[in-house]
């Protein structure tokens, strides 16, 4: 897997990857704004049209762009043709905040990838991670920053953060809770693995150069 980036004196190049409302970006491009960030948004890609999430980076003056599966004859050459928009950009880091596709291979083989999750990992995988902790009735849930593998939600943990489940919590105020300690978390280390990169060591994520 690839650990980086190593080029502390420039900003690093990042692709947000979204799918519906955007808070998560939203909250990347306000922290973007400042310089010592060390990282800038170059460009915003979805897998639908109409979101929220991109109507956030067109306010921003940020380039975007869609690729939707359902105008591919198969997952690999949507896979094929996100790269490639992707790479046009040429990050250090793409940031899949609410993206709700599995990537592929040719996109997480070409560029780093880091996931915000809203659940402790590996509890709660996949497209309904806040719905599926309520009806199991743990107590305490939260979200997950961590780089992606070619799993569901498999790949290794950056950082973690626990927020309680409250008596009468439904999916959306329980989701609304852990949004807010998710967005802090998720621009906290994306901003320390551009300022500091990353090496990974099996499952092991340490942020900072070895
Ligand atoms: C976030 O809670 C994110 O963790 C979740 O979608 C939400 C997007 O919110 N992602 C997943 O569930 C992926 N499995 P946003 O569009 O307001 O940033």
């Amino acid at each position: 897997m690839p650990s980086g980036p190593h080029h502390p004196t420039e900003a690093a190049r990042l692709v947000v990857l979204v799918s519906g409302s955007g808070t998560n970006l939203q909250a990347l491009l306000d922290a973007a704004a400042a310089p010592s960030f060390g990282a800038a948004i170059v460009a915003v890609g979805a897998d639908r049209d109409g979101i929220e999430g991109l109507a956030r980076a067109e306010r921003a003056g940020i380039p975007v762009f869609v690729e939707r599966v359902g105008d591919h004859a198969t997952r690999d050459e949507w896979d094929e043709a996100l790269a490639g928009k992707i790479a046009a950009y040429k990050p250090d880091l793409v940031v899949s905040a609410g993206f709700m596709k599995i990537l592929g291979r040719r996109v997480l083989g070409s560029f780093p990838v880091v996931n915000t999750h809203p659940a402790l990992l590996p509890s709660f995988p996949g497209a309904h991670a806040v719905r599926d902790a309520l009806a199991y009735g743990v107590r305490v849930t939260g979200c997950t920053v961590h780089l992606v593998d070619a799993g569901v939600d498999t790949g290794p943990v950056i950082a973690q953060e626990a927020v309680a489940v409250r008596d009468g919590d439904d999916e959306d105020t329980l989701h609304e809770r852990i949004k807010t300690v998710e967005r802090r978390l998720l621009v906290e280390i994306v901003g320390r693995m551009a300022r500091e990169g990353w090496t990974v060591s099996g499952r092991r994520v340490r942020l900072g150069r070895a």
